[in-house]
């Protein structure tokens, strides 16, 4: 048995909503192996989104508890919390969370930039070496809020591939794209799980996506069922 990568006990979190409290997930209880793939599949609403923001640390959970790589992300403050993500921890988000102003190739050399130990050079051969394997090596110097859609989510994709993470979290990675080209960036990420163990968390409607990882977890209404 391997090291497990993320372990959430109990994990819970409430909302406000209005006069009362609403709970969008109960309790979950989720230990993710290094190098394991596990697709996340639910309808809209069920908690898939809030899960993977809590298992990265993005959001905290009012109950429970999250640990990455046997490190409780109670312990650490939101720099701390950071600093963790920096270099290992790669998140591809539902809304892509680009910066509008700043080009693609731009936008994929910042998570380098912040990392002390890359060069300059490095840091753009790189960023446009992924933006090419994501199909957009003939757009390197659009501006990110100039790009279409699915184009964004590719540059989301290859900024979060291009730290090579540890952990990838990819929140409906093709959701915005054609079947061929998700099919290719679906490729994408299992070579990155092949080739360099990274462990994968994809939340996705499509069953197809879920049936090529090792486990598929259905939320339903918050809960694992
Ligand atoms: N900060 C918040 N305040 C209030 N309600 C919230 C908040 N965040 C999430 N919710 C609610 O919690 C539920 C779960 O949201 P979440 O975004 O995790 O769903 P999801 O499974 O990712 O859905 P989708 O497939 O539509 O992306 C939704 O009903 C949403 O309205
Ligand atoms: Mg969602």
């Amino acid at each position: 048995m391997k090291e497990p990568m993320i372990v959430a006990r109990q994990l819970t979190r409430i909302v406000p909503n209005g006069q009362a409290t609403l709970t969008i997930l109960h309790e979950i209880d989720l230990t993710v192996s290094a190098g394991e793939t596990v697709g996340i599949v639910g309808a809209s609403g069920s908690g898939k989104s809030t899960l993977l923001a809590l298992l990265a640390g993005l959001d905290l959970p009012s109950a429970g508890s999250v640990s990455v790589d046997g490190v409780d992300l109670a312990s650490l403050d939101e720099d701390a919390r950071a600093a963790l993500r920096l270099g290992r921890i790669g998140f591809v988000f539902q809304s892509f969370q680009l910066l509008p102003a700043m080009t693609a190739l731009e936008n994929v050399m910042l998570p380098l930039e912040l990392q002390a130990d890359v060069s300059a050079r490095d840091i753009e051969q790189r960023a446009r070496q992924w933006l090419q394997k994501v199909g957009l090596g003939e757009r390197l110097s659009h501006l990110a809020r100039d790009l279409s859609g699915g184009e964004q989510q590719r540059v989301a994709l290859a900024r979060a591939f291009v730290i090579e993470p540890q952990i990838l979290f990819a929140d409906e990675p093709t959701g915005n794209l054609d079947p061929a080209t998700g099919a290719e960036i679906i490729d994408l990420l299992f070579t990155l799980n092949r080739e360099q163990s990274t462990t994968l968390l994809i939340v996705t409607h499509d069953e197809s996506v879920a049936a090529r990882c090792a486990r598929v977890i259905r939320l339903s209404a918050g809960r694992i069922v």
